[in-house]
């Protein structure tokens, strides 16, 4: 259970430790006006830059993502570094540092981590309006039959589990094989308990890796996090 403080837009929302690393939380303001210069002063100055060319909401959440992540680099008492996209879009930490993002309209998280070889994700997903449809879109067909077979107050909230999982599995897995990672790549078997399985169905010759996976609740969103590894082979 996270405890979050009372809104203040660009403030923090909540700050804890979890098994996969530190978790920071910006509340976001609810308008895409451009980010005032007090906020953006709050940045690392080629972070700033980044987020001058940006426009509307996409500006308010990469600033809430990048407030988030130099909460937790100051925590884990790292120099400041600018945390700018790579070329495929993931946040890129000095070496021996890993890290991901996630936003919704009024709060954005970040997820940091000590660790060589490891990748990591976080995704946040509302649960709260049902989207007939993306059961089939996201989903494997041995998932949705599962899913079709639960109460029917169930189905969509399971749904919206596997997917965000799904998503901090891209996140954690794209770095090491840099390329698109389809939903039905991987299934997602959601425990009560919050520990998820995640089940690969990758291409040949493509890892093996080990997966961690867990999902809590944050009010009525899905907080999902993701932890990846090569594993050796002899
Ligand atoms: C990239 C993607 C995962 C982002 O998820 P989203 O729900 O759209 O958006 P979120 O707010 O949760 O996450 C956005 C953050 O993702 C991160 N991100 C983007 N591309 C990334 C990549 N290739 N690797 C890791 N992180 C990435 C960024 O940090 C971004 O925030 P920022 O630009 O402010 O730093 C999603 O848009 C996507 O393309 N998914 C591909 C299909 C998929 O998920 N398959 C699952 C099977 S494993």
């Amino acid at each position: 259970m996270i405890d979050v403080l009372p809104f203040q837009p660009f403030a923090p929302a909540f700050r804890v430790a979890l098994p996969y690393g530190l978790i920071a939380g910006i509340h976001l303001p609810s308008t895409s006006d451009p980010v005032a210069p007090p906020v953006l002063a709050r940045l690392h100055p080629d972070e700033r830059d980044y987020a001058r060319s940006l426009g509307g909401f996409r500006q308010v959440q990469f600033v809430g993502g990048r407030l988030a992540l130099g909460e937790l680099l100051n925590e884990l008492g790292l120099r400041r570094a600018a945390v700018v996209p790579n070329v495929h879009g993931a946040p890129e930490l000095p070496p021996g540092f890993v890290a991901s993002v996630s936003h919704k309209q009024d709060l954005a998280v970040a997820l940091v981590a000590r660790g060589h070889g490891v990748g990591i994700g976080v995704d946040l997903e509302d649960t709260d309006r049902n989207r007939p449809g993306v059961a089939s879109r996201v989903l494997r067909a041995e998932e949705f039959a599962v899913v079709q077979g639960l109460a029917e107050s169930r189905q969509w909230v399971d749904t919206v589990v596997r997917f965000s999982v799904k998503e901090s599995v891209y996140k954690a897995l794209h770095p090491f094989l840099l390329r698109y990672i389809g939903f039905g790549e991987v299934a997602v078997w959601p425990e009560p308990d919050g520990n998820d399985r995640v089940e690969p169905f990758l291409r040949p010759g493509e890892g093996p890796f080990r997966f961690e996976a867990r999902h809590m609740w944050l009010g009525a969103r899905v907080l999902s996090m993701v932890r990846v590894r090569p594993v050796a082979t002899p």
